[in-house]
């Protein structure tokens, strides 16, 4: 084992090794996870990859589960919505269908750190990773939401708040994995909502809530209410819940409540927040989030603080690779279309994207910044959307088209009018950050084409700029738009 084991430290690669494993079925994924009960399967990556790079989890196999059609795909009936496992967490925060029915599930994902890990970032993982933090699960568990189960004895639902266990753990048995999961159809004067409060927009939650409430003229027919980041699991407030079922409302009584769910939860000190702030901000919330759902459930029409115009989701880009088997020691040929060049390599399973681009290829605008998902300095395109390169195994992007900075300006040099604001509003001081901030504004701009002030700080919330010149970069962004022209 490393020396650098349990040291939190970071390295640029994924020190240890491991088989890599893509299945083509899910028949032959089940088949995959009996014969290797250690394996991790890899979705988004975003807590594997991260986990793995601190070597807090150094699976012997890695089971990529990405190219599995079963698991992507997004179907609407009167019984409730069906979601893929592999949907990501942007496209459940951009779906009309889920703020119109679900908004506490479209509340949460909007509600995620950064724009990029959105991107990458699946609502299985988010269960699966078990993390009472997780931001999707209290919606879940308020909805009433269960998961699909593939497993070696066939196929089982249960209700995601049934999945919770501890930290990082939840009650999968052997050989399973999450295929999709289900929100059941809410009655009629259903409202929900979702609430984080957190140190930094690009933070993890100190305390969230999500409430479920459902109204009769002015009685509370029945209420749910869910919290993250206060116990080893997300948890329900069942008293205060209890409280509110079948009451008039009255704002003492929300506030009741609110108290009520405070003394229910027993949050403990960390690093992001103090076990008495949680207690007093979680009523905070709580109180919050009962108004919302109350006022949603009149059916009242509000408007989502995001873009959501999309009514249904695109279809999953599967590169219809081959299935592959690649030992620890061995590697394997991929091919990537870098910047319009069709391109082969020989990879290892350990070889992460960024360092492909960079050290193999040498396309070194691409930067290394935190090499754990957090900085952006990293951000590429893969097939047509961002993600950080420093996730990424480059062999599970075999068959994907590639976008580097390199790529941006036209073949004869002239700079992309993104590039050009840049230099025109003076966007950047030492430039390290500046690739992943152009990466990202290009596809803003294809997104929203005069993004207000609002819209580039969210969107951009995922890159950081130790030079602290976001003044400048959301100028020149705008300026880029045609925005600031007008
Ligand atoms: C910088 C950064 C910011 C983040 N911000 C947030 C945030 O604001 N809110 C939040 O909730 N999370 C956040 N996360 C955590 C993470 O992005 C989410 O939990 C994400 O949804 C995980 O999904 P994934 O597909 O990337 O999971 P992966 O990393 O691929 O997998 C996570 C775990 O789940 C298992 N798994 C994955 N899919 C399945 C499946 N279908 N069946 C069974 N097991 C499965 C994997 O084996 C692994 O153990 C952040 C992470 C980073 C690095
Ligand atoms: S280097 Fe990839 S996000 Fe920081
Ligand atoms: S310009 Fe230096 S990090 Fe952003």
């Amino acid at each position: 084992m490393s020396e650098l084991k349990n040291q939190m430290c970071n390295t640029h690669i994924l020190v240890n090794g491991f088989d890599y494993i893509r299945p083509a079925t899910i028949a032959d994924a089940l088949a995959a996870l009996a014969d290797h009960p250690e394996a991790k399967l890899l979705a988004g990556g975003t807590n594997l990859v991260v986990d793995m790079k601190l070597e807090a989890k150094t699976p012997p196999c890695v089971i990529d589960i990405t190219q599995l059609p079963e698991l992507h795909g997004f179907e609407i009936s009167d019984a409730g919505v069906d979601i893929g496992a592999l949907t990501s967490i942007r496209d459940i925060a951009t779906s009309r269908t889920l703020w119109d029915r679900s908004s506490c599930l479209a509340e949460s994902a909007a509600a995620f750190g950064s724009t990029q890990i959105m991107m990458m970032g699946t609502l299985g993982g988010n269960i699966a990773n078990g993390s009472p933090a997780s931001d999707t699960v209290p919606a879940l568990v308020v909805l009433g939401a269960e998961a699909t189960i593939l497993g070696p004895t066939g196929e089982r639902t249960a209700l995601i708040v049934d999945l919770l266990k501890g930290p990082g753990e939840i009650a999968l048995h052997d050989g399973e994995l999450i295929s999709r999961v289900r929100i059941p159809q809410a009655p009629a004067h259903t409202g929900s909502s979702f609430l984080k409060l957190s140190r930094v927009r690009a933070d993890l939650a100190k305390v969230s809530v999500a409430v479920r409430l459902v109204r009769d003229g002015d009685k509370i027919v029945n209420a749910r209410i869910a919290l993250g980041s206060v116990g080893p699991t997300v948890v329900r407030a069942k008293k205060a819940s209890s409280m509110l079922s079948d009451r008039p409302f009255s704002k003492d009584l929300i506030l009741n409540a609110a108290r009520m769910a405070g003394d229910e939860i027993k949050p403990i000190d960390d690093v992001r927040s103090t076990a008495d702030y949680r207690k007093r901000a979680a009523v905070a919330l709580v109180h919050d989030a009962l108004l919302a759902a109350w006022e949603r459930a009149s059916g009242k029409t509000w408007q989502p603080p995001m873009d959501v115009s999309q009514d249904e989701w695109a279809e999953p880009i599967l590169q219809q690779r081959m299935a592959m088997n690649v030992g620890t020691d061995d590697s394997a040929t991929i091919e990537l279309i870098i910047n319009g060049e069709m391109m082969e390599i020989d990879v290892s399973p350990n070889e992460l994207l960024l360092n492909v681009l960079r050290e193999r290829l040498e396309l070194t605008g691409t930067k290394y910044g935190c090499g754990i998902g957090e900085c952006g300095a990293c951000t590429v395109w893969l097939n047509g959307t961002p993600i950080l390169g420093c996730l990424v195994l480059a062999i599970s992007a075999d068959g994907g088209e590639v976008r580097t900075i390199e790529g941006l300006a036209a073949p004869d040099g002239t700079l992309d009018p993104i590039q050009q604001a840049f230099i025109d509003e003076n966007a950047f001081q030492c430039g390290y950050c500046t690739p992943g901030m152009l990466m990202m504004t290009k596809k803003l701009l294809e997104e929203i084409s005069e993004p207000s002030e609002d819209d580039v700080r969210d969107y951009l919330k995922g890159n950081h700029c130790r030079c602290t010149g976001y003044a400048s970069i959301v100028r020149a962004v705008r300026l880029a738009s045609g925005e600031a022209k007008a």
